[in-house]
């Protein structure tokens, strides 16, 4: 059975990537592509690069790649651009952070000194742990225009078919919509007016789908989230998504949450604490920037276990999350939970996890995944919120009235049952009867 519905454009020419934010993440994501196009490394953690999709029934023996399922960028489409507040190139940048290996970078060092970073729109309200010299001056409304230009001139000289933007900057300040972020007439009001409601993160993005760029968020800042950019991007047909890439200690909540929920296992507390010490750690020591990564975190848990409909097991769930910046660590994030569970007749038992990972390894893949897949939606004509790439989100966004999906291998289905009906193939619904009652 197909079910065509959607017809979308091949990918065709360059895709330019661009990253406000060319820190450990876009290093490590830009370094990883490069290696991988020189067969020097693996692009591991990467769907749209080594994930398969199962077709038609288990008996079809039909598991092509992703990658050759539907017509995606490939890594040698892709072209590298971004903006930072330092000047350093993303090899000067990759070095600092202390990601990778002197090998590794050594293998990719010519192209990465090639991607410089364009001037930053940036303000120290909402980022007040680092500052740098490489900003851009003027209104709110001049730097929006100045983006604008960057993308277009960008696009021009690297002479690119398309564009996608990951946000890959500091989280900043946590804030709240008011009244600038209701509509676009009043937002670029606020633009003109200097507004200090009018976060950096959110210029770009407006910048990004004022140039048809369709956006995907990789912090927790309120960004592309608002009112007034979802109705723009859903009547302009650009895709959008977000927030906070899902790393680390939430990517092993939204897996062992969901198997113990499943499990029907109660949980009266789940602990999670961390340390790292990268300058996302640095900038995560200010409580106002920890305040928008907490409420990232939080919302994980409540929504994979329900507790409303589930009160015996979850109803006294007490969920908290810690972060502690501690440099000698770098970027080698340690985690630990601590989870209390119960069972049968309410006997309590423990499960500790301790993580020790890789931040930006973990979150490089996600920067490729999202720019590929939100280059093959607006390809295939979908607009606004892409909420079958919540995959890659630990708050991921959803359409009101909907509560968002955390729970990993529910959003896993979404996803490739998109990518399935994308193609016009069947969906697959792991009913488990079709191969024993005989429907004929
Ligand atoms: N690494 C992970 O596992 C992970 C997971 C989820 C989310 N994130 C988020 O991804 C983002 C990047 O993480 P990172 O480890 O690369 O941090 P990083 O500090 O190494 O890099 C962020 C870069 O953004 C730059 N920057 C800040 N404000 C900017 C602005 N307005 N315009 C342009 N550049 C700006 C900084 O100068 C810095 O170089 C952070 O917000 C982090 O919270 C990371």
């Amino acid at each position: 059975m197909t079910n065509k519905k959607y017809t979308f454009q091949p990918a065709t020419g360059k895709l330019g990537i661009l990253t406000p934010g060319m820190g450990a993440v876009a290093t490590t994501f830009i370094a990883g592509v490069i290696a991988a196009r020189k067969g020097v490394a693996k692009p591991i953690g990467s769907l749209t690069q080594m994930g398969r999709i199962r077709i038609g029934k288990r008996t079809d023996g039909k598991n092509p790649l992703i990658k050759d399922y539907l017509s995606l960028a490939s890594l040698e489409q892709i072209e590298f651009g971004g903006w930072d507040i330092f000047p350093d190139s993303a090899y000067e940048a990759a070095v600092k952070a202390g990601v990778l290996s002197n090998e590794h970078l050594a293998s990719v060092k010519e192209e990465l000194h090639a991607v410089k970073p364009m001037k930053a729109v940036f303000s120290e309200k909402y980022i007040k742990n680092i500052t740098g010299p490489n900003v851009k001056t003027g209104t709110l409304w001049e730097k929006a225009e100045a983006l604008r230009e960057d993308i277009r001139k960008f696009k021009t000289e690297k002479k690119c078919e398309r564009l996608v933007m990951v946000w890959c900057g500091s989280t900043e300040a946590f804030c709240k919509p008011s009244q600038v972020h209701t509509t676009m007439e009043a937002f670029e009001a606020g633009l003109k007016a200097n507004s200090e409601d009018i976060a950096p993160s959110q210029v770009y993005a407006y910048a990004a789908l004022k140039e048809k760029v369709p956006f995907a968020n990789g912090a927790p800042n309120l960004t592309v989230d608002i009112p007034a950019f979802i109705k723009y991007a859903t009547e302009n047909g650009v895709p959008i998504g977000g927030r906070d890439f899902k790393t680390g200690q939430t990517l092993m909540k939204t897996i062992v949450a969901p198997g113990l929920k499943s499990r029907v296992l109660g949980i009266n507390g789940w602990f999670s604490t961390n340390i790292l010490g990268n300058r996302d750690g640095a900038v995560l020591d200010d409580p106002a920037n920890f305040k928008t990564k907490e409420e990232s975190k939080l919302g994980v848990l409540d929504t994979v276990l329900q507790p409303d409909q589930y009160p015996d097991l979850y109803a006294n769930l007490y969920h908290k999350v810690n972060i502690e910046y501690y440099p000698p660590r770098g970027d080698n994030k340690e985690g630990w939970d601590n989870i209390d569970i119960f069972g049968w007749m309410g006997y309590p038992m423990q499960i500790k996890i301790n993580f020790l990972c890789r931040d930006s390894i973990l979150a490089a893949p996600i920067v490729l995944d999202l720019a590929i897949f939100s280059d093959l939606a607006q390809r295939s004509g979908m607009k606004g919120i892409q909420e079958w790439m919540s995959f890659y989100y630990k708050a991921p966004m959803a359409k009101e009235g909907l509560y968002p999906e955390h729970d990993l291998f529910i959003q896993s289905m979404k996803l490739k049952n998109t990518l399935r009906t994308l193609k016009g193939d069947a969906e697959i619904t792991h009913t488990g009867l079709d191969y024993y009652e005989d429907k004929a």
